[in-house]
């Protein structure tokens, strides 16, 4: 059983502006869906308002501070410990992976329980005002690239060239 951040950042670091992503890539949404699908994400309350709805196909779990909040179509907790308390059994049962699909607060908290994060590179720098938290501090090491050893990609909508890279906990 793994716990996996997965996001696409740019070369400056942002993740996002405003509530949105500064950027269109589908070969990459295609990565994120298909990488996901079957498996639980864990996300922000603010990611899923982005979101708008949980993702089709996967557990969906959210983490706010506010007790009174509730959706139809995924699970709340308070905290990320009671989170993964509730979850970890449920992947370990299951064979199923948590992916952590943020917004950045949650990439923070989750840092210390992460085996692996999984980036896309995005080698382009963009204007925004969320940052993906320090990751390279030590903690965590360059382990290749997703998707069977592709390292650049660029697709017929998006002018961007990026890279599916993966790091590992370090020992
Ligand atoms: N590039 C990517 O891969 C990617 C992926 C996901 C999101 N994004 C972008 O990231 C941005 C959203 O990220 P964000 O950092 O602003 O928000 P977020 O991490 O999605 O959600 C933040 C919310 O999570 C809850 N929360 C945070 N810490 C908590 C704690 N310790 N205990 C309980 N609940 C806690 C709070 O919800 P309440 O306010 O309800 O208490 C907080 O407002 C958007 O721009 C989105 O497009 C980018």
């Amino acid at each position: 059983m793994k716990i996996i951040a997965i996001a696409a950042v740019g070369r400056n670091g942002v993740i996002g502006r405003g509530s949105e992503l500064p950027w269109d890539i589908p070969e990459d949404m295609k990565f994120f869906r298909d990488s996901t699908r079957g498996q639980i994400v864990l996300m922000g309350r603010k990611t899923y308002d982005s979101l708008g709805k949980a993702l089709p196909a996967r557990r969906n779990a959210v983490i706010t501070r506010n007790t009174s909040w509730s959706v139809p179509d995924a699970e709340v907790y308070s905290d990320l410990p009671s989170a993964l308390k509730a979850l970890k059994p449920v992947a370990l049962s299951e064979g199923k992976t948590i992916f952590v699909i943020g917004g950045a607060e949650i990439y923070s908290l989750s840092l210390p329980f992460l085996d692996e994060v999984w980036l896309t590179e995005i080698d382009s720098d963009f204007e925004g005002d969320v940052f993906f938290p320090l990751y390279r501090e030590g903690r965590f090491e360059a382990a290749g690239f997703v998707k069977g050893g592709v390292r650049e990609q660029s697709d017929s909508v998006s002018p961007f060239h990026y890279r599916f890279c993966v790091y590992q906990r370090s020992a």
